[in-house]
């Protein structure tokens, strides 16, 4: 496609045409000028391809959910997944895969959840980058979504989430940045609420100076479905293309804004590109790829287990084939396996716990609750009891019910349904091996953690969730999934608590950069299971950690080596965590913060050496005075461990910036400001006549003085020392050389 020529060809009509979509799915063509329609569907764990001319969606591999996938901490394993979601992409002629999710969970209780990866960003960009190249790499594109700051299903499309310039910095965008700058997506998807007051589908700092300008994002972005508020000042703003048709009304009000000269023609002729340059990428016919089923429902249930978290264990796990044991719950014989909403995936087929286990043992199964109603029924209840009453091992299969959680809406409170709480509490008092297994899209809290024996955590996984539960049951595979969000004890201990859902269409983010682990760990609260923490059947011991560096440069890389030995008897994956701390900072900051993670796979006795890398950003903060990422000099820790509670190795080194940010002085200055510049403090002490005392005593007194003036300005010197060195002409003077020295 010859680009450039084609849109001097194109009669403004056409260009603003090609800048909303065809339907609910497509692009527009231009027959006149040869140029296709592309399709795009929803995404993200699965194809939600419309069927044509029908009701409901083709048949497709249902993935494990963001919310589990980020549990693995395999960036590999998202890449097999985005490989295989690209293929049933080409069998179908789908151009664009809408997602993945790269949204921070900021509070438990969004709906949307289960569609996003994590709390914390480098995990849920590196989660997300991985997962688009994958996709990626098979010629289909994909749309980076919901950008951004859609933490809330609650008035989502009207909500302005206020938020300061570093969080937003630190939390919110770098889950994005990452993704972008490591797998440069094909498109973005924007956001439908408002960031500090402005829609982000017309939000040029957003969509123009961040997006593209500072991180260099050269592809399409498209709005969420029905995001559009102000269409020209979207165009203006970077939105490239309105999904889905707005049956051509607001393609004549981008006219009618050229026309009248309201919008410059250069930024539909902008838009018109991005849109062609996408359809350019796919309008050529892929080589055939052929989609098997089969295979790829052996994918999703082996994903899902490397992807299960091992909560607890008291030693009833692994079970064996040869003990008596009851599967209790009717999410053992019907999981809930995914999530409602527009990422719903008609799966190609269901593989359930009971399903899965008739090919291992026999067990024997008790519905035991039913999943439409939050209603004891006796009668499954007792069958329940009595099954588990006869039976060595308990395993019981609960979770959220559909009606719990969805796109659409936010969950009022973190608790499991009543019925299945009470038929726990039955069950543990008959039988004191009782295992459970979860199916929920987010945390959940859990009354039942201290009776029980054992908790599995699965959150939904994806249509072979049974095949997967039973491998990791069983001891066919071991546990190596490792939480990616924090599970508080109760919803009033997460940091967004006081401030969600907001007022009215306000809600202000006032817990700051202090989102997850963060919070809990500078407020030092016990969460119930905190962020990274998983168990595994085999045990892991970490030493001789190496560092390239005891002091580096802001633009040096430092390595980070440690030893990792499986000292348990079967083979086992762990997962390695490296957390950056900033011992000494002037502004505030996390305890620490994950900077890096790679998983292990290790045969028993056997010993592997564990490389991180660790660039700027492993150490920086965004300085909101100088508009970027800045390190101060200092000491910093690097603390290695198999959660953000369980640091088993540390090393400290200096990393010096490659420059300071000067200090600004002014007559408001206070003096210990300037006492903390070695010229100003020389200056200024001579002036007033400080300095080192001869007795304890007397020194004792200078030292109350110097702390006294140092929470004064310059300015109120004049007033408060009576001494002819100090008038405002002296003291403006000073400013002077300390600003030019800086
Ligand atoms: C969702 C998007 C989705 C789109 C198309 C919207 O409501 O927010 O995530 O891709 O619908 O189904």
């Amino acid at each position: 496609m010859n680009i450039d020529k084609l849109i001097s060809e194109m009669t403004l009509e056409e260009k603003a045409s090609l800048l909303s979509g065809l339907d609910f799915w497509h692009t527009k063509p231009i027959d006149r000028l040869s140029i296709d329609k592309i399709m795009v569907s929803d995404g993200p764990h699965g194809l939600r391809k419309e069927k044509e001319g029908e009701r409901g969606s083709i048949e497709a591999t249902c993935f494990p959910t963001a919310s589990s996938l980020a549990c693995s901490f395999d960036r590999s394993l998202l890449e097999e997944l985005g490989k295989a979601l690209g293929s049933e992409c080409i069998a179908e002629n789908v151009s664009v895969i809408l997602g993945p999710g790269a949204n921070i969970k900021r509070t438990p209780l969004c709906g949307r959840n289960f569609e996003y990866f994590s709390e914390d960003p480098y995990l849920s960009g590196e989660m997300a980058a991985s997962h688009i190249k994958g996709v990626q790499s098979m010629g289909v594109g994909t749309s980076l979504k919901h950008f951004a700051c859609n933490n809330q299903e609650y008035r989502r499309m009207s909500v302005s989430a206020q938020i300061d310039e570093r969080t937003l910095r630190e939390i919110y965008l770098a889950s994005f940045e990452i993704a972008v700058k490591k797998a440069k997506p094909q498109t973005l998807m924007c956001s439908y609420n408002k960031i500090n007051g402005e829609y982000s589908s017309q939000n040029k700092k957003l969509l123009t100076d961040i997006l593209r300008d500072e991180w260099g994002f050269n592809g399409l972005v498209m709005s969420d479905w029905g995001a559009v508020d102000d269409r020209v000042k979207g165009v203006a703003a970077g939105l490239d293309l309105e999904m889905p048709a707005s049956g051509g009304k607001n393609d004549n009000i981008v006219i009618e804004a050229v026309k009248s000269g309201k919008l410059d023609e250069k930024y539909v002729d902008i838009c018109a590109r991005r849109v062609l340059e996408l359809v350019d990428k796919h309008c050529d016919a892929k080589a055939p790829v052929s989609w098997d089923k089969e295979k790829d429902h052996e994918l999703a249930g082996k994903i899902e287990s490397e992807c299960m978290v091992l909560l607890k264990n008291d030693g009833v796990l692994p079970l064996k084939t040869d003990e008596s044991i009851a599967f209790i719950g009717e999410f053992a014989e019907n999981p809930r396996y995914q999530g409602g909403g527009s990422s719903h995936i008609n799966s190609y087929k269901v593989t359930s716990a009971v399903d899965a286990v008739k090919d291992i043992c026999e067990v024997s199964f008790a519905r035991g609750y039913v999943t439409d109603k939050d209603e004891t029924d006796k009668a499954l209840l007792a069958q329940a009891v009595e099954a588990a009453s006869k039976c060595d091992k308990a395993v019981l299969f609960v979770g959220l019910p559909e009606s719990f959680e969805s796109e659409g809406f936010d969950r009022k409170h973190l608790r499991m349904p009543d019925c299945q709480l009470e038929l726990i509490d039955e069950v543990c008092k008959v039988n004191k091996n009782v295992v459970i297994v979860l199916h929920n899209g987010a945390p959940i809290e859990m009354p039942f953690a201290d009776k029980v024996s054992a908790i599995l955590e699965g959150y939904l996984g994806g249509e072979a969730v049974g095949k997967a539960q039973v491998d990791v049951l069983f001891g066919k595979v071991n546990p190596s999934g490792k939480l990616a969000e924090t599970f508080p004890r109760k919803l009033s201990d997460n940091p967004s608590y006081l401030n969600y859902p907001g007022e009215g269409d306000i809600v202000k983010y006032n817990e700051g950069i202090f989102v997850g682990y963060r919070y809990y760990d500078k407020k030092e609260i016990e969460p119930l299971f905190p962020f990274g923490f998983g168990l595994s059947y085999t045990t892991f011991e970490y030493s001789d950690i190496e560092v390239s560096h005891d002091e580096l440069d802001e633009d040096q890389i430092l390595t980070v080596r440690v030893s990792v030995k499986n000292t348990g008897s079967v083979a086992g994956k762990e997962v390695v965590e490296l957390y950056v701390r900033d011992t000494e900072s002037s502004v505030i900051r996390p305890d620490k913060e994950l900077k890096g993670f790679e998983k292990t796979y290790l045969l028993p006795g056997e010993t592997k050496q564990v490389v991180f890398k660790l660039d700027k950003r492993a150490f920086a903060y965004f300085d909101t005075s100088i508009m970027d990422w800045h390190i101060e000099y200092g000491k910093f820790e690097i603390l290695v461990g198999s959660s953000s509670r369980d640091i088993k190795l540390s090393k400290s080194v200096y990393v010096a910036p490659k420059e300071e940010i000067p200090h600004r002085y002014t007559l408001n200055s206070l003096c210990c400001d300037v006492f903390a510049n070695p010229l100003g403090k020389k200056l200024l002490y001579k002036a007033l006549g400080l300095g080192k005392k001869g007795s304890k005593e007397e020194q004792a007194v200078e030292d109350f003085k110097i702390l006294a003036l140092g929470e004064m300005p310059l300015h109120s010197l004049v007033s408060f020392i009576p001494n002819d060195k100090i008038s405002r002409a002296t003291l403006s003077e000073l400013v002077d050389i300390l600003n030019a020295e800086a």
